[in-house]
């Protein structure tokens, strides 16, 4: 597993197709892309992951004991309700970067709490696909990859 994690929840495989109003026109694909472009200019790998699955994301995220420095969790609608999620990354030591394309806080009334980021050493929100690119400047800077 490489130093910067990366993973996507549930239903941003769609990213580029689903409400584009909201997330944006570029695809998972292309967002990774930028994320591993950006970090490799200062050799540093990252591995990207997605998936739909809850439980799924509870094991990837044990699984990065020991192995990864940092990770970049976007939990998609898990956000808004999974405590386990939230226990995943309590459990863990390493420092989790959640971020979201949308500003959660300007939308729907349940879109507005995080139950997940109370655990997360920060959040980033709002910025659409540079929420991503934001988050992986500051997880270079957590590792010492980058310095001012
Ligand atoms: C999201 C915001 C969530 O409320 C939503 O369920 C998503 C995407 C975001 O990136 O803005 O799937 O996490």
């Amino acid at each position: 597993m490489a130093d910067i994690l990366v993973l996507h929840g549930p239903n941003l495989n769609l990213l580029g197709e689903r409400e584009v109003d909201i997330y944006g026109t570029s695809s998972l694909e292309e967002i990774n892309d930028k994320v591993k472009k950006a970090a490799a200019q200062v050799q540093v790998e990252v591995e990207t992951w997605q998936s739909n699955n809850e439980g799924e994301l509870i094991d990837k995220i044990h699984a990065a004991r020991g192995k990864s420095k940092v990770i970049i969790l976007n939990p998609g609608a898990l956000t808004h309700y999974s405590y386990a999620l939230r226990d995943a990354i309590s459990s863990v030591e390493i420092p989790v970067i959640e971020v979201h394309l949308s500003n959660i806080y300007a939308r729907e009334k349940w879109r507005q709490k995080s139950v997940t980021a109370g655990a997360a050493k920060g959040i980033i929100a709002g910025f659409g696909e540079n929420s991503y690119l934001l988050a992986v400047e500051a997880a270079l800077r957590i590792i010492g990859a980058k310095e001012v």
